[in-house]
């Protein structure tokens, strides 16, 4: 999609990091908006922010767990603009715990934001886009839809399953007037790691608090303003796949070359000290 200028775009998880800078992107580059997400006060901040680029916003609260809130939305994002003809499905949470300790509740929280968030996003929009004359889907995965890591069992399980269902769609669709992109960030320094639920960390003895400022400090070193440019950059050359970050590229290449060996890499966690001593 190259001209974005006066099309409409629906954006989930908006009121918060890489949502809030898509929809501020995109708003600069003239594309009207209906943002969603579940945290009411943080939407309506960014619709207020988006709104003096002088386009047309409407915010919705919706669950994207809950598929009847998914799919007013899309009723109600199309009626409200006349049509949609780029949606991204941004929304996300992560859990930090073992797969042996995890609970069913918690694994089936993470899977219905993350996983079945976007299977909602993609079939209640379906048909509206199907009457564009051109479209196009996106779906945030990870770098860990690409690898994994230990102690993010179920955030890696939902990001491999994003990557499956968005890739197999981009093939299904690839005859139509839909375009279909997976985006793969790295780090990305945002709230993501504090607005998650923990239980225990790869070390054990870390805190909430440590993990997140190793997560924001260390390991993050994308902004989120940049991670929006390069995904907007990705929908506009019509790239099925949108590696986002130094690290990302590192990280895909690094599984394509040494497949085991990331995955060994991958594993090790360095010592409680050593860690400390990063924050
Ligand atoms: N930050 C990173 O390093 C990183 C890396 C790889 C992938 N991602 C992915 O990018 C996406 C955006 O994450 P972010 O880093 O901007 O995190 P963030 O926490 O800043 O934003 C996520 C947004 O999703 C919303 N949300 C959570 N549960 C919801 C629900 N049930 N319904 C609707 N909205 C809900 C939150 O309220 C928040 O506004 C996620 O899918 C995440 O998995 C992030």
């Amino acid at each position: 999609m190259k001209e974005l200028k006066g099309r409409v775009a629906a954006i989930t998880g908006a009121a918060s990091g890489i949502g809030r800078m898509l929809a501020k992107n995109l708003a600069e580059q003239g594309c009207h908006l209906a943002v969603a997400d579940i945290d009411e006060a943080g939407l309506r901040e960014t619709a207020d922010m988006v709104s003096r680029s002088g386009v047309r916003v409407s915010a919705h609260t919706v669950d994207v767990s809950r598929q009847y809130q998914v799919y007013r939305f899309a009723e109600k994002a199309v009626s409200t603009h006349g049509g949609v003809q780029l949606l991204i499905n941004n929304a996300g949470v992560t859990l930090s715990e073992t797969l042996e300790d995890v609970t069913f509740d918690d694994f089936e929280w993470i899977m219905g934001i993350n996983f079945w968030g976007v299977v909602y996003g993609c079939k209640a929009f379906l048909p509206h886009l199907r009457k564009e004359p051109e479209a196009h889907i996106v779906n945030l995965s990870s770098v860990f839809g690409i690898f994994t890591v230990p102690n993010n069992g179920t955030y890696c399980a939902t990001k491999f399953a994003v990557r499956g269902f968005t890739e197999t769609l981009c093939q299904e669709l690839r005859h139509t007037n839909i375009r279909v992109s997976c985006v793969h960030p790295g780090g990305i320094r945002t709230n993501i790691a504090r607005n998650g639920r923990f239980y225990k960390a790869a070390e054990p003895s870390l805190t909430r608090e440590e993990v997140s400022a190793l997560f924001e400090n260390v390991l993050a070193r994308t902004s989120a303003d940049k991670a929006a440019r390069t995904i907007i950059e990705g929908i506009r050359k019509n790239r099925p796949r949108i590696m986002v970050g130094p690290d990302a590229h590192a990280y895909d290449m690094l599984k394509r070359l040494f497949p085991v060996t990331l995955q060994r890499l991958a594993a090790f966690t360095p010592p409680a000290r050593w860690l400390r001593s990063r924050l």
